[in-house]
């Protein structure tokens, strides 16, 4: 349990703050819990992690190891069971689990950001006792019930609904491509309480699972990221005690959105950790395989691949760190985490891309991991708000920022 906590005391220091500030370099607290994951992910996570993908296994003793490494709570604090760091050390650990299995990011960042972040910030005591504290260690996770069939990036268009009837809200409809559906014991529901306030009828209520009126749809067969569970989430008069509304009816939009900013940097975190990957593949594999008499990487056609690799996934990291740093400073961030998710999930997609083009055939087959990465890539454009999305998010900040 001690990995994350054994930094704590530190990352609060002056002579760190200022390090961040510059985000030139990490400090070098920083760098050690960095290399801490690193060492995990490259042990426990690589080896496996084509496993899991080609038997779409759900990584069920590499989640509980890393609730013990505190890897499942980061910003949860102590007196909750959590870690209690601050966001830039979520966002480097999230990266570096990403690189040795993107599913294990996905389910950590899920668990962390969108189902423990919102009853974090908006949960009375009693919530976050018996809603964050056990889904702290690994053992249990939990997901974020926010689009439906017929509305993915329209999220205020919600149509379940939740009817307060005496003590209990009734929950019916459908909530749909839930990361963590399968697994999950609880679940973050977003259900229109009030149909008349459009978005602002929208409510947040903490569902238990398994619980009566409660189904789940098929598991999706999906591209990548094949380790986690996606599915639908089906209420039929749905019996929720009312004291699992989260914050006040009506604020569920706002919870929402809110989850999502912070959200989008976990995302695009795990997005460096598949391009990081990508650039390491390619790099040793560029090193050793020859053509035309000498290694790949004395080829200048190869060396403007990597440096435009490199270009981008450092200027992704720079947009990352930057997001993390202003929410850790309680400064506004939407925007930011916007422009970091954009700019990250498209450098996974460039770099996995461009290691497979330099892997040449063996790219292309699942002998080596490029393939896999590339497939994995593919879905941080779309998860949490698809780039198209971010773009939306990005103009109307910038708009308001220049009215
Ligand atoms: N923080 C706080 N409040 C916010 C906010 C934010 N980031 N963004 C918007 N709001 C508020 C606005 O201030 C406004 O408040 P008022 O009504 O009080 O004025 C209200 O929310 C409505 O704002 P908009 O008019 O901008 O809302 P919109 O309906 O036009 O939608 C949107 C905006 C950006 C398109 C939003 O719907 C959105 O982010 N869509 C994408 C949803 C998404 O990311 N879905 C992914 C689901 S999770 C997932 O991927 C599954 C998984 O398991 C990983």
């Amino acid at each position: 349990m001690a990995l994350l906590r054994n930094f704590r005391p530190f990352l609060g220091s002056n002579l760190i703050k200022r390090t961040i500030a510059s985000l030139n370099s990490l400090p070098e607290t920083h760098q050690m819990l960095q290399k801490s994951c690193r060492d995990f992910a490259e042990g426990e996570l690589k080896p496996i992690a084509s496993k899991i993908d080609k038997e779409h296994l759900y990584p069920k003793e590499q989640i509980k190891t890393m609730g013990e490494l505190g890897l499942m709570a980061v910003e949860v604090p102590e007196s909750y069971g959590g870690t209690g760091l601050d966001y830039l050390a979520y966002a480097i650990a999230m990266e570096e689990i990403s690189r040795g299995c993107a599913s294990c990011g996905v389910i950590m960042s899920v668990n962390n950001s969108l189902y423990l972040g919102p009853i974090l910030h908006f949960g009375n005591d009693s919530q976050k006792q018996k809603y964050i504290t056990p889904f702290t260690t690994g053992e249990k996770v939990g997901c974020f019930a926010l689009s439906e069939p017929g509305n993915g990036s329209d999220a205020g268009a919600a149509s379940t609904t939740a009817t307060l009837k005496g003590d209990s809200y009734i929950l019916n409809g459908t909530k749909a491509w839930i990361t963590n559906g399968y697994e999950s014991e609880a679940s973050v529901v977003f259900a229109t309480t009030d149909k008349s306030m459009k978005h602002k009828g929208i409510s947040a209520i903490i569902t238990s699972k398994p619980t009566p009126g409660l189904d789940l749809g098929k598991k999706e067969d999906k591209l990548g990221i094949r380790g986690s569970s996606t599915c639908s989430l089906i209420f039929e008069d749905c019996s929720i005690p009312k004291e699992n509304l989260l914050g006040q009816p009506g604020m569920g939009f706002k919870i929402a959105m809110m989850t999502l900013d912070s959200g989008r940097i976990g995302i695009a975190s795990q997005a460096l950790g598949i391009a990081q990957a990508s650039l390491e593949v390619a790099i040793e594999y560029a090193n050793k395989r020859l053509a035309f008499g000498k290694p790949l990487t004395k080829l200048q056609t190869i060396q403007n691949k990597l440096a435009e690799m490199a270009l981008q996934l450092d200027s992704a990291r720079l947009l990352t760190w930057r997001a993390a740093w202003l929410k850790d400073n309680k400064k506004p961030y939407t925007k930011e985490a916007a422009m970091a998710k954009l700019a990250a999930s498209e450098a996974a997609t460039f770099l996995s891309h461009q290691c497979i083009q330099i892997l040449g055939g063996m790219g292309y087959v699942s002998e080596m991991p490029a393939e896999r990465f590339y497939r994995d890539a593919r879905i941080t454009e779309i998860y949490e708000g698809t780039s198209e999305i971010q773009k939306l998010v990005i103009a109307g900040n910038l708009l308001k920022e220049y009215s």
